[in-house]
């Protein structure tokens, strides 16, 4: 059985991926904070170049989690330091070790549009791999700087490196439906985030697509977010009112389909989203 290292395993997104990939994998969650749920756990800080050495030896693959997952509640240079030198770090002691494969969980903030300060609006809707990347924030900046290390990697080692853009994950914890049934009835103020999501089970399980692909030489970059925007309005009508300097192509717009677009994913990755924002308020929790 392969062993699967899971940096940040015990955050909000991490403890639902140990979930789905432990039915497949020996994991090993590498956290500063003890998981809740029972799984084989490493205390370690992503941050401690010489520690992250020793506990990555004899690990087949790395899912890199752990990081500052919005720049929000903390200065820039702390997010920019966790996220970038954590990223680097366990990248590098890949490289040392022999770790064939690396899965990073990257965010659709690398697009610049979810915390961007100045105005900022897509080119043309639905969003792809293929739109330009214009980050003003710390948080997606350091996730297209990842992006690019993971980059540098796979060119250097023949490492297969795998970066999951996600939007925002949405998890069925009861204090958490409320705050998103709060968002829905006030969804002209969320407009920065494209009303995109992704449900906690669809994003763990691209986690688990991407590493049952098996080795191979490449870097992939995917959108992985759930069909439709969590509105339910549709998208046309949205950006209309919303981004009206955007060029909407139609056809690939009908009723309410995500804005950020999931068919790369869906091609070449083989991503199902299967979840609803209705299964967000009815899901069971990981915990
Ligand atoms: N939550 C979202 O909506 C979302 C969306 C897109 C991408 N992401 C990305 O997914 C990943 C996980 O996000 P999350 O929401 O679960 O965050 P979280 O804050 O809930 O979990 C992060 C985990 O990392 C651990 N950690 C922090 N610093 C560490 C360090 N120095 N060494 C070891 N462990 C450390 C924390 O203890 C925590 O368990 C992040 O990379 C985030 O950027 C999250």
């Amino acid at each position: 059985m392969k062993t699967v290292l899971i940096t940040g395993g015990s955050g909000l997104f991490g403890r639902y991926v140990v979930g789905v990939l432990g039915e497949r994998y020996r994991v090993i969650v590498l956290d500063k904070k003890q998981p809740e749920n029972p799984v084989e756990y490493q205390h370690g800080d992503v941050l401690d170049l010489t520690a992250m050495a020793e506990c990555t030896r004899g690990v087949d693959a790395i899912v890199h989690l752990a990081a500052i997952p919005h720049p929000l509640d903390h200065p820039a240079e702390e997010v920019v330091r966790l996220n970038v030198m954590g990223t680097f770090n366990m990248l590098e002691v890949a490289a040392r070790n022999n770790v064939r494969t690396f899965i990073f969980a990257s965010s659709e903030s690398t697009l610049g549009f979810a915390f961007a300060e100045r105005k900022n609006h897509p080119d043309s809707v639905p969003v792809d791999e293929d739109h330009p990347l214009r980050p003003q924030d710390p948080y997606g900046m350091s996730k297209v700087l990842c992006e690019e290390m993971c980059k540098t990697y796979t060119r250097r080692y023949g490492m297969q490196t795998i970066c999951l853009r996600m939007p925002w994950i949405w998890v069925p914890e009861p204090e958490e439906q409320k705050f998103y049934r709060e968002l829905i009835d006030e969804y002209p103020k969320w407009y920065k985030n494209l009303w995109a999501y992704v449900h906690v089970l669809d994003a763990a399980d691209a986690c688990a697509r991407a590493l049952n692909r098996g080795y191979r030489e490449e870097h992939r970059t995917w959108f992985i977010t759930a069909d439709e925007n969590w509105t339910g309005i549709e998208s046309i009508k949205l950006v209309r009112e919303f981004f009206p300097e955007t060029v909407i192509y139609k056809n690939r717009l009908p009723g309410a389909v995500s804005l950020i677009a999931n068919s790369k994913a869906k091609t070449e990755l083989g991503f199902r989203p299967e979840r609803t924002v209705d299964d967000v308020f009815s899901t069971i929790t990981a915990k």
